[in-house]
């Protein structure tokens, strides 16, 4: 029985720990009910009486010895851990990960807080709709390819219900509701069944402005545009409008700016010519102010619409649509200083 007790000892006194889970395992091992030192116990209820004093004395003092080693263990180990020897507390902490804004959404935002400085306030309306709010209201003939099913996608064909196809449609449920003055951005995802390239997606953000009102002229819509190109792109900045044709606004015109990237010298960006289109406008047709409640012989107004892809990329020069959905963060955390 001496002899068990003392190469327990021997082996107890032996003992290593890498960490306090260790401790806890060889605490279990050792010193818990059914553990080593406890079961001696039992072997000493067949200790004959004349020695059961000495055995006694000597299992106590292997428990007290084995409670001190494992105790021991555990305390080297806590120690150490609040031990910053070695550590250098001056070192800069690595920086915590913040996130960034979207490069969309800061463009989004500017080109709208522009039109805010302006009187303009944002307007929603639904990116599911329907025919009337996109095409019939906004004088689209009945035959006009923009309705054909490889542009939009139809979600129900009778009654009719489909994804917009560009935010033009929140103009319409606006007029619809509202008598003028009505000045209103509106802001909005728009999608067209495209195959997606560098080039083209099937969904993208468009910015769409309405302005209605008694005596609302063509020179009031050119003012604003050359207010906005040159808030949104720098002073410097010429704006120049070539006729165009949108079934919702006669006369309709596209605005170009003198390239941001060559001062309007010519470059591959402008493909040479020194002017990049940023987007459709024009007076409000009378057939949609009508088709909407609104008496076209008292009132007239502009509208205009841009795609905040293609300003963002003027802003930026991002030379692939795919990377403003791909969530590459190394792509995102290029715009932190952006805003
Ligand atoms: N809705 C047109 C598009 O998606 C953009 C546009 C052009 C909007 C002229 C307008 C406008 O309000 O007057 O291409």
């Amino acid at each position: 029985m001496l002899d068990k007790i003392n190469s327990l000892k021997t082996e107890i006194e032996g003992l290593t720990a890498a960490n306090l889970d260790e401790v806890e395992v060889l605490r279990i091992k050792y010193l818990s009910k059914k553990g080593l030192v406890p079961a001696l116990m039992n072997d000493f209820r067949s200790v004959p009486a004349d020695q059961k004093r000495t055995v006694g004395q000597a299992i106590n003092d292997l428990k007290t010895m084995a409670t001190d080693k494992i105790n021991g263990l555990r305390e080297a180990l806590s120690s150490a851990a609040d031990d910053f020897s070695g550590v250098d507390l001056t070192r800069t902490p690595s920086p915590v990960k913040l996130g960034t804004r979207h490069p969309l959404s800061i463009v989004r935002e500017e080109i709208v807080s522009i039109f805010r400085r302006l009187g303009f306030n944002i307007a929603e309306g639904p990116e599911i709709e329907d025919d009337w709010h996109v095409f019939s209201a906004l004088n689209f003939a009945e035959d006009h390819p923009a309705r054909d099913m490889q542009d939009t996608f139809f979600i129900n064909r009778t009654p009719d219900v489909l994804l917009r196809t560009h935010t033009s449609s929140v103009q319409s449920r606006v007029m619809e509701t509202t008598q003028p003055p009505i000045r209103i951005i509106c802001p909005g995802r728009v999608y067209r069944n495209e195959a997606i390239s560098a080039r083209a997606h099937c969904f993208f953000h468009q910015v769409e402005a309405l302005y209605v009102d008694k005596d609302v002229t063509f020179a009031d819509l050119r003012q604003t545009l050359l207010y906005f190109a040159r808030e949104m792109f720098g002073s410097d900045t010429k704006i120049r409008l070539r006729p165009s044709f949108f079934p919702f606004t006669e006369p309709s015109a596209e605005m170009d700016i003198s390239c941001n990237l060559c001062g309007g010298k010519g470059c591959s960006f402008c493909k040479h010519t020194g002017w990049v289109e940023i987007l459709g406008c024009g007076m409000v047709d009378p057939n949609v102010l009508d088709a909407c409640g609104i008496d076209s012989k008292v009132y007239s107004g502009f509208a205009l619409g841009m795609g905040v892809e293609r300003i963002t990329n003027l802003k930026y020069q991002v030379k692939d649509l795919r990377m403003f959905s791909e969530n590459d963060t190394r792509f995102l955390e290029e715009f932190t200083a952006a805003h």
